[in-house]
């Protein structure tokens, strides 16, 4: 995670530091964490999920701002849980009841809600928020989805992954939808620092960042994954151990919706779909989903499906995160 200890950072670090010289961890992204610091956070998380109440004092007294402008249930709920389990308090936060709707900046509310809690994680629009919050805070930030990112959400899948294969390294994945979106976004970079092979389906018009793609590809070097991109579903599952279906309309882009349903139409993850994928794949789903769009019933409800298992994976991984951001940052 980006702490002092993270020795391979390969950016100049200008974050603020408290008074003890030392800098807040932060999740807004998967590649704020090194491939070390992922797996250690994930082996964490299996070690909490085997004892969810092994860490009840660990982060006794502390207290985590939970600010959702975004609608959430999994995230929420998780983080809440988590804290909980690590014997913090959660400060549930409103952004139309507080001084932000009122002109007051991101950065200054973070200056101030420094000085009252422990860590803050925020669900909002614009990533650059959640970056402004984070630059600023003197604590630590976890971000539970921006429009370009959700981190927490994919360290969920690779526990999943990890747990039903018994390893990530080497994996074979497909990403069917958008490739801008912050779940696919985060999942490549998941799949980076795990090494794994990802093949991401898109419609024209739907492609990747180039940063994005970038910094992932300098990641693979290290760790031996790979990306490729293809129009065509049938082309990206072939031979994959993974499936992972995306939601045609995400919450920023209602107004895309008639579009986005036309030109996705194609990108429905089926059983016919799922069958050409390797016998063993799964699928996969962060949810919620829209049942008969971007997947099927028979899909998500069927033998090969792991998005019950993605989905309950987001406690402990939100365990594992908050615990390790505060024991290394505090
Ligand atoms: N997958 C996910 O983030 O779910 P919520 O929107 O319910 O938090």
């Amino acid at each position: 995670m980006t702490t002092p200890q993270a020795a391979e950072r390969p950016f100049e670090d200008d974050r603020p530091s408290d008074h003890s010289g030392r800098r807040p961890g932060r999740l807004l992204r998967v590649s704020d964490l090194t491939p070390q610091e992922l797996s250690g956070v994930l082996a964490l998380a299996a070690e909490m999920k085997a004892d969810p109440l092994g860490w009840q004092h660990s982060c006794r007294g502390a207290a985590l701002g939970c600010i959702f402008e975004k609608p959430s249930t999994r995230t929420r709920v998780s983080l809440t849980v988590a804290a909980y389990r690590l014997g913090m308090t959660t400060v549930p936060l409103d952004t139309r009841e507080m001084q932000l709707g009122h002109g007051e900046t991101w950065a200054d509310t973070a200056r101030v809600l420094s000085t009252y809690l422990d860590a803050i994680t925020l669900r909002t629009f614009e990533h650059r928020t959640v970056q402004e919050l984070a630059d600023t805070a003197t604590v630590p930030v976890v971000n539970a989805l921006s429009n370009d990112h959700h981190p927490c959400q994919s360290l969920a899948d690779l526990l999943a992954l990890t747990e039903h294969f018994g390893r990530t390294q080497g994996l074979r994945a497909a990403f069917v939808g958008d490739a801008r979106s912050n779940t696919c976004t985060s999942f490549l970079e998941a799949c980076a620092a795990a090494g794994m092979h990802l093949t991401i389906a898109s419609p024209p018009g739907y492609e990747m960042a180039p940063d994005v793609l970038a910094g992932a590809r300098r990641t693979m070097e290290h760790t031996g994954g790979s990306v490729t991109f293809t129009p065509e579903p049938h082309d990206a599952v072939r031979d994959t151990d993974a499936v992972y279906a995306e939601v045609w309309v995400p919450m920023d882009r209602p107004d895309e919706e008639e579009d986005r349903r036309r030109r996705f139409a194609d990108y429905r993850v089926d059983t016919a779909l799922l069958d050409r994928a390797g016998p063993d794949a799964v699928a996969l789903h962060c949810l919620p989903a829209n049942r008969g769009e971007e997947i099927t019933s028979e899909v998500l409800d069927g033998p090969h499906s792991l998005a019950w298992r993605q989905a309950a994976n987001r406690l402990p991984t939100a365990q594992s995160v908050l615990h390790t951001l505060l024991n290394t940052s505090r």
